[in-house]
């Protein structure tokens, strides 16, 4: 038998720099798109390249949240397997592990050029996210010095005063960013009335809620309703960063669905139950979110953003910025990758 040289190792030392790998390299080839205004092409040139990377990494990877169903998307599906296990006869010599893609957060945003696009996974233990499908979801996150003091039910001032408080600050102090959308014409409205200041955003709730959960970012919790696997993904974020996420889906009967995302409504109750999901209507929580062991989490900025820089592009290479992280010893890594290809006359400068 073929034995594996990182076998007994920790998750994290197995994964983690190839899952940075992958990140950046769907990052380097979105970010070649920026401001093409084609969003459809910049994703697509993401997810072929993530796929590829995985590829190339020892483990047997499953697809919980990715590019859609098998049927609609033809790479990166829910359910297909990923890694080098997925593509060689004996496959249990390999980590088994549940992977989470968003290759292009806010692919609109890099097809205008604007800030905060992001590539990013979450990976864990097998079971270890929830395989949550592509319909909305609402969700209050924030920072670790503010979690257990909010309530997704609880009116928007109670929770604007909670977290002020608990930052030692007053309402008028916090910057809470919420989705662009006519769905949050009242939360706007609540928030605005509570007297807290609010960045309303196009697109890319989840790199939004992440900033939430780093000190220093300037904002203080992301409020209102975007995408239900972002959720997953950002919960993922919340359990290495220690910070708190409560969401709940929505189905078409608590909110109207825009016409272009009418089709994800058909049928979701029975395909909810499917993915093991009993009562769709219930809050989740971080760890229902999120409830594996060994979480990891990488991004890369594709566009300059709130905590990450965006691609850049020189003569001799190009230089990423991300976040990599993992629950099994919270280590928070901000990675600052020089990709030197110039050969041996190239030189990497050095910023503060
Ligand atoms: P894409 O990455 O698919 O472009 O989605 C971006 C995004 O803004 C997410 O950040 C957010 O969760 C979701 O779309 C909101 O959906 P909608 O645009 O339908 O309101």
């Amino acid at each position: 038998m073929t034995v594996d040289p990182q076998a007994g190792r920790p998750m994290e030392y197995d994964l983690l720099f190839d899952f940075l790998r992958v990140v950046e390299a769907a990052a380097i080839e979105a970010a070649r798109t920026m401001g093409q205004g084609d969003r459809e092409y910049s994703d697509e040139v993401a997810v072929e390249k993530m796929r590829e990377v995985m590829d190339t990494i020892p483990m047997l990877g499953t697809i919980v949240i990715g590019e859609g169903e098998r049927d609609e998307a033809p790479m990166l599906y829910i359910g297909e397997k990923v890694g080098r296990g997925a593509r060689e006869a004996v496959q249990n010599k390999y980590t088994e592990v549940d992977i989470a893609v968003d290759p292009l957060e806010g692919t609109n945003l890099c097809a205008t050029g604007s800030d905060n696009a992001i590539a990013v996974l979450a990976a864990a233990e097998k079971g270890g996210l929830l395989h949550a499908p592509d319909i909305y979801m609402n969700k209050i996150v924030v920072g670790p010095s503010v979690k257990g003091a909010v309530d997704i039910d609880a009116p928007v001032s109670d929770n604007l005063n909670a977290i002020a408080k608990r930052l030692n600050r007053q309402v008028q102090d916090l910057t809470i960013v919420v989705l662009d959308r006519p769905r949050h014409e009242k939360l706007i409205q609540d928030i605005r009335d509570a007297g807290a200041r609010i960045r309303l955003i196009s697109d890319g709730d989840l790199s939004a809620g992440i900033s939430a959960a780093v000190a220093g970012s300037g904002v203080h919790a992301l409020m209102g309703i975007g995408g239900g696997p972002e959720g997953v993904i950002t919960a993922a974020a919340m359990k290495c960063l220690n910070g708190e996420i409560q969401a709940r889906f929505m189905m078409k009967e608590q909110m109207e669905i825009p016409k272009d995302r009418a089709k994800i409504a058909d049928g979701i109750f029975d395909r909810m139950q499917a993915m093991g999901i009993k009562d769709p209507t219930r809050v989740y929580d971080t760890n229902e979110l999120a409830s594996g062991k060994k979480i990891i989490f990488a991004a890369c900025g594709v566009t300059d953003g709130t905590i990450l820089r965006g691609v850049r592009f020189f003569g001799t290479g190009k230089r990423t910025h991300s976040l990599i992280m993992t629950t099994e010893t919270m280590h928070v890594r901000f990675v600052d990758t020089v990709h030197v290809e110039g050969g041996p006359d190239s030189f990497v400068r050095f910023d503060r």
